[in-house]
């Protein structure tokens, strides 16, 4: 039903210049008469949610507006992940509660991977909360809002094994205009122990193929020049042609989405390491426009912790997945997720991650204590047995160690040029622009006239931190 939404092209333009993000529209075109506020936690999977979110509303009346003040529907994505993160949802509810009482009438939602681990009891200890909607029941948000404006609560938890909202063009929020996010499955079917995914998200699903590209195609359309292709486990991606029953594999959409144009980059986030295989690595060698560079989380570098987490890999077996990569693609990136402290995890075990970091060559992590999730396989088998100022210990080891590796990595950058996609200015200053190199490598350079957003220029790399690289644009690749 949203297959051609005529607002597509009327997408509301915000000002990034205020903090307080106004929202335009076309001239002739009226406003919406009502408006939603949503807040987004998590993975880039709950960002990407929230945009579709956005579209279902805009088609019910409901126009974005970064004023909570203003909002008559206040949304938050929310995430389970670890304890912390549900610890900052509750706290910003509490803020709600307070522009509620002064805004009588406005709607508090609560969507994502929280709704759907609570569900109806979201309603009871949260008693602001008008609405809790898990992540594949958004298309139920017009009747949700219907009901609560009349007073009556609602709850669509609802877990689908067929929903992609493949037909739903993504409203997108807080966009530079150059970079979106592009989901191809949702849910997870594996079962690593410590993980609530799983639960929240439900079984794993492929989009239709086709249905991707033309979303590539809309966004080559209208300026962008990277997509990022989402899921939880991108490389498990496989889509039947319901006519020829043909199936897609992840390495040939990844190729149908580079010949969109030579010019539109290709991300994907994230790789399991035991699905990942030669067809991606071959994809990504071929097309120039396929980024070098995979998230490929190790979690632990040690064997028996990685089958406590039900990993299904172990050590070894991940080094020759690196190994693999490194031969044939010496150019590609590679980062990674890491847990520290997980249940019975002894010192030599942790310094078989801190070992993984050096080899692997990390370019950044994302790194973690572990924190228990309730009815996860972990929970219930395992105690959380390691002491929280142990876990923390160990995780500022980790942060060190991959400070070191960041730095090692970008130290091998000096003096190398790149092929950057401007994505705007500098945070520190708008006399530099920021942008990315394929290896995701963000630089930093001053800026030159005639250039902007969205075009590449080539920048060779004249300093660094571990977390930045610093350059100046020179006229050709071999300068
Ligand atoms: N699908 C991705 C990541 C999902 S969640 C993958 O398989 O790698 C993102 C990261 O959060 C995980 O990679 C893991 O490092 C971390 N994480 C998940 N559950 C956690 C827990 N219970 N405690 C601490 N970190 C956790
Ligand atoms: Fe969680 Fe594992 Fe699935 Fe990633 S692959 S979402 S860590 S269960
Ligand atoms: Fe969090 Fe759900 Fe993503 S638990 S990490 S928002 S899939």
């Amino acid at each position: 039903m949203y297959n051609n939404n005529p607002t597509l092209e009327n997408i509301p333009k915000k000002v990034d210049e205020t903090k307080q993000g106004e929202v335009f529209f076309k001239e002739g075109e009226a406003a919406p008469t009502k408006k939603f506020y949503i807040e987004s936690y998590g993975c880039q999977m709950n960002f990407s949610d929230s945009e579709i979110v956005a579209s279902i509303l805009q088609e019910s009346g409901y126009g974005p507006t970064r004023n909570i003040e203003e909002s008559d529907l206040i949304l938050i994505n929310t995430c389970s992940i670890r304890e912390k993160a549900e610890d900052t949802v509750r706290k910003r509810l509490r803020i709600f509660d307070k522009v509620k009482a002064k805004r009588p009438g406005t709607l508090v939602g609560v969507l994502g991977c929280m709704a759907e681990r609570l569900k109806a009891k979201f309603l009871d200890e949260e008693k602001l909360v008008d609405m809790v909607v898990g992540p594949d029941a958004y298309r139920d948000l017009p009747k949700l809002i219907a009901s609560a404006d009349e007073g009556h609560k609602g709850v669509n938890v609802f877990l689908s094994r067929e929903e992609t909202y493949a037909d739903i063009s993504p409203l997108r929020l807080d966009s530079n205009g150059v970079s979106a996010f592009i989901s191809i499955t949702r849910g997870c079917n594996n079962m690593c122990s410590f993980c609530v995914v799983p639960y929240t998200r439900g079984r794993e699903r492929s989009r239709n193929s086709f249905s991707i590209v033309a979303e590539a195609v809309d966004l080559y359309n209208r300026g962008y020049k990277e997509v990022t292709l989402l899921g939880q486990n991108v490389d498990s991606y496989t889509w039947e042609n319901p006519e020829t029953k043909e199936k897609v594999s992840f390495a040939q959409l990844l190729v149908m989405v580079a010949e969109v144009h030579p010019d539109l980059r290709v991300r994907f986030s994230t790789s399991h390491p035991k699905d990942i295989n030669d067809e991606v690595l071959f994809a990504i060698r071929d097309y120039e426009n396929i980024c070098n560079y995979i998230h490929l989380p190790v979690q632990s570098g040690n064997s028996r912790i990685l089958e406590k987490m039900n990993r299904t890999y172990d050590r070894e077996w991940y080094i020759q997945k690196i190994d693999r990569i490194h031969e044939l693609l010496p150019d590609c990136a590679i980062s990674s997720d890491i847990i520290t402290g997980f249940c019975s995890e002894t010192e030599e075990e942790h310094k078989d991650t801190l070992s993984m970091i050096e080899y692997a060559n990390y370019t950044m992590s994302y790194m973690f204590f572990y924190s228990e999730r309730p009815g996860t396989l972990a929970a219930k088998k395992y105690e959380d047995d390691i002491p929280l100022a142990v876990k923390k210990r160990r995780l500022v080891e980790i942060v060190d160690a991959q400070r070191d590796a960041s730095m090692a990595s970008n130290l091998k950058d000096s003096n190398k040029t790149f092929k950057v996609l401007i994505e705007g200015d500098s945070k520190r200053s708008d006399q530099d622009f920021k942008g990315r190199n394929s290896q995701n490598k963000m630089i930093i350079f001053p800026k030159k006239d005639g250039l902007k957003k969205g075009d590449y220029v080539h920048v060779k790399v004249t300093n660094m931190t571990s977390a930045t690289l610093l350059g100046e644009i020179v006229d050709n690749k071999e300068a």
